[in-house]
């Protein structure tokens, strides 16, 4: 079945890419790569054929030393331009070179004071969700895949990584020149590139870390257990075919949390403090290589079926690793994301809904905890109503036989209604699916650990702050979850006292910070505000900005600041963030 993705001009009933062949060059002075990229097809086209493009300087298209015809006829604000290949006879493979624009979506050139060591630049790329179109013309569509071989070269002494395996290396001169190769087929999403002073230490057979030589010693101790995820892993989810499992640290202007690039996470910084508290993005973003890598949504519309899966897989594994407690912590803490995300939309807007059209809609923009909590409950309804064990083979046989392929939310209900129609029949798949809001039958969550966390709540609602020895078990989910689960606004007393209670002034735990600012600044509580700007300084995460600004927007004494204090930054965050917080300050008109 063709799919039309309205994210993408590909028309892939014409013919499919099937390997491309890169030659990548990387100017750091000019922020731009120099691109030939050899494509070879599924078939000979006769005709036209459409690529998606965003931005790229096209220097020639030939097929067999003779030019091909070409233009760049449709052009939207989303989509970028439709590279239109015409008068093609038929051709199966045809050679683009292009320079990347200097403000190519895909990629972040840091200066050398933007990186950790401060002494060379950086660059990365994040190609989901409509990006990989600004480096390489494409199908840029998670409905096709390709293999692909890479040649970068780099100025000396900066190393080159991509989400591939590094086949090769050698020097030139001033050139590092590095060959890469994907064996495995992946959709234009998950083609990553990194260049910067990176070094590597192995953690175990098949897990290691890339980071800045300032970081290595300790990422490699915070995730010093990914080995056994990646074992556990496999346990349930099938054999791991990505061969290795590597994280790359990003630096700090790193949008997301995590990006799930084939072999080789990039990761943000901020899960980095000193006790393995906030392993469990490590956790998701290994569960992607099944989840999202191996089988993939059809189109960002059915985004739900990558995110909602990895959050289901993600609880399965830290059940096993950290036991039932942690793992049903995790999801109330998911929960009241996902609710305050809900109530940030609106609980009627279509934005709640699993699937809804995005025509028209960019998707890095209605990114939230929805897909990946709502369609979590929707899976984990579908567990209890079978049992573990029959859903277990599910697991395995939907795994198995999507397999480097794509689907949609409509395939995926038809291949439920075959292979478990009780779990089908017991489900109302239209609400979970295509309704707004959440199910009020949605499975319960309940944990001794989230008990405790709500008796201490009821206690400060009836006037009783926590003591310390009664949150000094606490782990920092809980305190989090506890942070959230407070009141909208507390006497700027009981902020102090939270403050010193969990000893906040020296911490560098941004994600709980996260929680604890925002109450301050809903309380009014203004001593926070040194710690909000070096958070706001230092923090790229967008999850863990928007939370900030939205919160200075609502306080009417924090809300002149806003403003000034995103502009101080501005220019060391990502495109995506600064679109982000822009669209939360837009809003309320400032
Ligand atoms: N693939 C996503 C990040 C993403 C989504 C990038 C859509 C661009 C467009 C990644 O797996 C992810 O879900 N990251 C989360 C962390 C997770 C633990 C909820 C993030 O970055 O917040
Ligand atoms: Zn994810």
């Amino acid at each position: 079945m063709q799919i039309q993705d309205p994210h993408s001009y590909a028309s892939p009933e014409q013919g499919t890419i099937n390997h491309i062949d890169f030659c990548l060059s990387v100017d750091f002075a000019a922020r731009t790569i120099q691109v030939a990229a050899h494509y070879h097809l599924d078939r000979q086209i006769t005709g036209s054929f459409f690529l998606d493009t965003r931005s790229v300087e096209i220097e020639r298209i030939h097929t067999d030393g003779i030019d091909v015809a070409w233009e760049q006829d449709r052009s939207d604000p989303i989509l970028g331009e439709r590279l239109h290949l015409q008068g093609l006879d038929r051709v199966a493979d045809f050679t683009i070179e292009l320079t990347t624009a200097a403000d190519a979506t895909a990629l972040q050139w840091l200066t050398a004071e933007q990186t950790a060591g401060g002494q060379h630049p950086f660059l990365y790329s994040q190609c989901q969700a409509l990006h990989a179109r600004s480096i390489f013309p494409c199908q840029d569509t998670p409905s096709v895949r390709f293999t692909y071989t890479a040649e970068v070269e780099v100025p000396v002494p900066l190393v080159a990584l991509m989400a591939a395996a590094a086949v090769a290396r050698s020097s030139e001169g001033q050139v590092n020149r590095y060959r890469f190769e994907m064996a495995q087929p992946i959709p234009s999403y998950l083609f990553a590139l990194a260049a910067g002073d990176i070094a590597f230490r192995e953690l175990g057979p098949r897990c290691g870390i890339y980071a800045e030589p300032e970081v290595l010693e300790a990422a490699a101790w915070e995730f010093g257990e990914n080995e056994a995820k990646l074992r556990e892993a496999e346990e349930i989810l099938g054999p791991y075919v990505w061969d290795r499992y590597d994280l790359l640290i990003m630096p700090p202007s790193f949008p997301y949390g995590g990006m799930e690039n084939p072999r080789l996470t990039f990761l943000s910084p901020v899960f980095i403090v000193g006790d393995r508290s906030m392993t469990d993005i490590v956790t998701h973003e290994l569960a992607h290589a099944w989840t999202g890598n191996l089988v993939t949504n059809a189109t960002w519309e059915d985004f739900w079926l990558n995110e909602g899966w990895t959050t289901y897989a993600e609880g399965r594994i830290t059940e096993v690793l950290e036991g039932r407690a942690t793992h049903q912590l995790l999801a109330a803490v998911g929960r009241s994301r996902m609710l305050e995300a809900m109530r940030n939309f609106g609980v009627h807007s279509e934005k709640t809904c699993l699937k809804y059209s995005q025509q028209g809609i960019d998707p890095d923009l209605v990114i939230s905890s929805i897909p990946y909590q709502k369609g979590c409950s929707f899976l984990v309804q579908l567990e209890q109503s079978v049992g573990r064990e029959a859903f277990d083979d599910f697991i395995q046989v939907y795994i198995s036989t999507h397999r480097f392929q794509s689907l949609t939310t409509e395939a995926f209900v038809a291949f439920l209604e075959r292979e478990l129609p009780k779990a089908a029949e017991r489900a109302d798949i239209n609400e979970w699916l295509f309704a707004p809001g959440f199910p009020e039958d949605a499975p319960v969550i309940s944990s001794s650990l989230v008990d405790d966390v709500e008796a201490r709540v009821t206690a400060y609602e009836s006037g009783a702050l926590p003591a310390k020895d009664q949150v000094s078990s606490w782990t920092a989910d809980q305190a989090f979850l506890f942070l959230r689960r407070l009141p909208e606004r507390i006497p700027v007393e009981d902020c102090g006292y939270l403050e010193s209670l969990f000893e906040f002034t020296d911490s560098r735990n941004w994600t709980l910070l996260s929680a604890f600012y925002p109450l301050c600044i809903r309380s009014g509580y203004h001593d926070v505000l040194p710690g909000v700007e070096r958070l706001v300084g230092t923090v790229g995460r967008n999850l863990i900005l928007e939370r900030i600004f939205r919160s200075m927007v609502e306080a009417e004494w924090a809300r002149g600041l806003a403003r000034p204090m995103f502009e101080r930054y501005r220019e060391r965050r990502h495109p995506i963030t600064v679109a982000r917080i822009e669209d939360i300050l837009a809003k309320a008109r400032l």
